[in-house]
């Protein structure tokens, strides 16, 4: 299936996304940034997977940047779009277009923990558990439904970074799983019910 990746950052969870792209039958076509200088572009262009930057600061509004990211999207006719650490929020009309088709990464057992800082907010609530969830992107923002979700335990003197680097290890896995069940047709976005083999998750 073609894939195109959305990044802002460092990629790790593209470079997973990359080194399994054979095994899980995705071909990643391109990957865009918002972020010129993000080293998920450097790590794409490592292995031959064409870029494009599209700096959101030179659009006027939301709508604009978003328009021109569908057109650089639309011109590989993807079947599944990824958001990989993807930090801008998107229009709703952006977000109906390709409902269905584009998944979001969120380090966090969602609904806790919707937008940002979401390890240091974990730590700070006191919860026993923290984690990274998967979900289909709709126009409520990490609010789409949930695929998959993967579970860290929150242990004595852990810190944002610490906590965070066992998350990650968890989104690499977790991502590239969701992915191959995309691109095998099983999971599917129902009446904003999400599906594997038919069967609501
Ligand atoms: C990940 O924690 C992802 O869940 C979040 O942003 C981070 C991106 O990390 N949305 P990376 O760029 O994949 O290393």
């Amino acid at each position: 299936m073609k894939g195109i990746v959305l990044i802002s950052g460092s990629g790790s969870n593209l470079q997973s996304i990359i080194d399994n792209a054979k095994n899980i039958d995705l071909d990643i076509q391109a990957v865009i940034s918002n972020n010129k200088d993000a080293y998920g572009l450097t790590r794409a262009q490592a292995a031959n997977i064409p870029t494009h930057a599209i700096d959101h600061k030179q659009f006027f509004s939301r709508e604009e940047f978003d328009q021109s990211l569908s057109q650089t999207i639309d011109q590989y006719n993807p079947g599944i779009v990824i958001l990989a650490g993807f930090m801008r929020i998107l229009t709703p009309e952006f977000t109906k277009k390709y409902e269905g088709k584009m998944l979001n990464i969120h380090p966090s057992l969602l609904p806790k923990f919707q937008g940002l800082n979401t390890h240091q907010r974990a730590i700070d609530a006191g919860e026993s558990e923290h984690g990274v969830s998967i979900h289909f992107v709709t126009a409520e923002l990490d609010g789409g439904p949930v695929i998959a979700q993967s579970k860290v335990k929150v242990i004595k003197n852990d810190t944002a970074e610490s906590l965070a680097k066992r998350v990650l290890t968890e989104e690499h896995q977790l991502f590239v799983q969701v992915i191959h069940w995309f691109t095998q047709n099983r999971l599917k976005l129902n009446n904003n019910i999400a599906t594997l083999d038919n069967k609501a998750l």
